[in-house]
């Protein structure tokens, strides 16, 4: 603790984005106990570390398995080849969300049909995605955005009666819950990232599927290791997908003070929400799915002015994410569906996050608000009447 703010002393008045040096500085002993466990057991692919995370992470996410892998990427692909899904299958995903959502789709051949979002949430429209149905497909992408989790009930309401898997990716949802029940458990399998800066974060790269399902967290398991069913006994055409021991063994120490972290966004927040003007546009959040704020993000429609003016006041911001899916150059033709996607379109052109970490102080956050009402009161920021 008073070495996180000795170091925040030290960082000279900057709002940072992210602040993973304080995290880490918190933690800093039982991170090096885990190094020093890791060298002592040699288990640096797979292993005990491995296992023993699985099983701690299944147990936090309300799931039977966990399957730890390489990233969030591979946990999504992982995920889709392992429900057999491929060439000539459709997947639905949101539109507005990270490309790793769509590209997992294409990575194992199939077909992503990118439906709208929701105006107020950002998150899947269910009846944009229930509109998408069409012959081929197989699965709807429930994308946790921004640590809120989509109206499940929703999705699985016309999905169920058509056979359609209903699969998360809870890459940004560590620990946020639906009517009670975490991310992880939602669906018929859920794929998680443990890139640096997420709630759970590794000490580099990382991801896990979790699942109820046996018989996929039995062929995740092979998947991930060269289609291994034994050692030497490759029985189908598998990946090195694995997670590191090492990664594994930093993400015990992490998860233990998972809650806390959440809590504190949790916290930051319901701060902002209290500081910043009515007429700032911010994430609705429902109350069956409490967001653990991953990101913070706000809408502008001059982002770029508001950001401008909050770099000014030594404020970093992000964006998260534009353009909207289909929008990237990387498409060739036909390999990525969509229809009319307005709310996506807007969310990508306006949205600009806000400093969300847990390790913000309400000073700084005052700072934020203060920052966004100047911003919002300059000619180059203010966009039409009174709407930011
Ligand atoms: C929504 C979403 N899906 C997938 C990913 C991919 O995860 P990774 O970077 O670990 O491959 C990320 C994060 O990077 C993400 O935010």
């Amino acid at each position: 603790m008073e070495a996180a703010a000795a170091l925040a002393a030290r960082r000279g008045g900057k709002v940072r984005f992210v602040a993973l040096d304080l995290q880490h500085a918190r933690v800093e002993r039982e991170l090096k106990e885990a190094f020093a466990r890791l060298l002592e057991s040699s288990a640096y692919t797979l292993g005990i570390e491995v296992e023993s995370f699985e099983a701690e992470f299944a147990e936090y996410s309300h799931a039977r398995h966990c399957v730890g892998v390489a990233s969030g990427t591979a946990a999504l692909s992982l995920m889709l080849e392992a429900y057999g899904i491929g060439a000539g299958d459709e997947v639905i995903v949101p539109a507005h969300t990270f490309i790793a959502s769509a590209l997992a789709v294409a990575h194992v051949g199939a077909t992503p049909v990118l439906c709208d979002v929701l105006e107020g949430t950002g998150l899947i429209d269910p009846a944009a995605a229930r509109a998408a149905v069409g012959p081929r497909t197989a699965a709807i992408l429930a994308v946790h955005l921004y640590g809120q989790a989509c109206d499940m009930d929703a999705l699985h309401a016309f999905a169920g009666p058509r056979g359609l898997l209903v699969l998360e990716d809870a890459a940004q949802a560590h620990g946020a819950t639906y009517h009670g029940r975490r991310a992880g458990s939602l669906g018929n399998a859920a794929a998680f990232s443990f890139y640096p800066s997420k709630n759970l974060g590794a000490l580099g790269d990382g991801g896990a599927i979790c699942t109820d399902d046996d018989m996929l967290a039995a062929r995740l398991r092979r998947l991930r290791n060269l289609g291994q069913r034994a050692k030497g006994e490759h029985v189908e055409l598998g990946y090195n997908e694995r997670l590191d021991g090492l990664q594994a063994a930093l993400l015990r120490v992490k998860l233990a003070h998972l809650d806390e972290w959440n809590e504190a966004r949790q916290a930051h927040g319901a701060l902002y929400r209290q500081l910043l003007d009515p007429a700032i546009r911010l994430v609705e959040e429902r109350p069956e799915s409490p967001s653990v704020h991953h990101l913070f993000p706000a809408r502008f429609e001059d982002r770029a002015a508001v950001a401008t003016v909050l770099k000014e006041h030594g404020i970093e911001t992000g964006i998260h994410y534009t353009p909207a899916v289909h929008g990237h150059p990387a498409w060739g033709q036909d390999q990525v569906r969509h229809g009319e996607v307005p709310n996506a379109e807007a969310w990508a052109a306006e949205e600009l996050s806000l400093p969300m970490h847990p390790d913000l102080s309400p000073d700084e956050i005052e700072r934020v608000a203060d920052a966004v009402h100047a911003a919002v009161r300059t000619p180059s920021a203010r966009s039409g009447e009174a709407r930011c």
